[in-house]
């Protein structure tokens, strides 16, 4: 079950798989966590959360309409391959259509491109570096 959830919620997994457990959760907030029209995503399997997804209002320059990034795309090991990533993007962009937004944004890493192009996203900048995190792309989202 996909449902709204709190930036509270998706610390414990931000850190286990996107920083393999080395932060402390208030590390793993994101500074827009808590903005106007910010919200995150979890994917429930068995009252367990599995998947989680945060989305920013944030433009990217030089696209049109009211932009949102995606950050913190993360599904525990047991889950991943599952579905449960696309499922839960699916259900961001029907949500974002309903809010009027034009397209959505993120900073993919390299080894996450494959999910990103089979949902539907085009890498729109050249491969570029975070430290100690590896090589990354923008990748962009119309939505229709
Ligand atoms: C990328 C990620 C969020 C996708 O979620 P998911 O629930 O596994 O997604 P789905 O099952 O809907 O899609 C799986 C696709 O993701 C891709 N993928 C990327 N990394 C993967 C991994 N470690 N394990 C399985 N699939 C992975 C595969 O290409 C797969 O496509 P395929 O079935 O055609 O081979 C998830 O694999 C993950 O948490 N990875 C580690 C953290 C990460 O890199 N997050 C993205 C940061 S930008």
């Amino acid at each position: 079950m996909i449902k709204i959830i709190s930036p509270e919620d998706v610390l414990a997994i931000r850190n286990e798989v996107l920083r393999e457990g080395r932060l402390t959760l208030n590390e793993c907030r994101f500074p827009t966590d808590t903005i106007d029209g910010a919200f995150h995503l979890g994917y429930y399997v068995d009252e367990e959360l599995a998947c989680i997804a945060s989305f920013f209002p944030q433009n990217y320059e030089g696209y049109s309409g009211a932009g949102y990034q995606l950050r913190g795309m993360a599904t525990v090991e047991k889950h991943r391959g599952g579905g449960l990533g696309t499922l839960l993007l699916n259900f961001a962009i029907v949500y974002l259509q309903g809010k009027k937004a034009g397209y959505l944004w993120c900073n993919a890493r390299k080894a996450a491109l494959k999910f990103y192009m089979n949902n539907g996203f085009e890498i729109i900048s050249p491969e570029f570096d975070v430290p100690g995190i590896g090589p990354h792309y923008v990748m962009y989202l119309k939505i229709k």
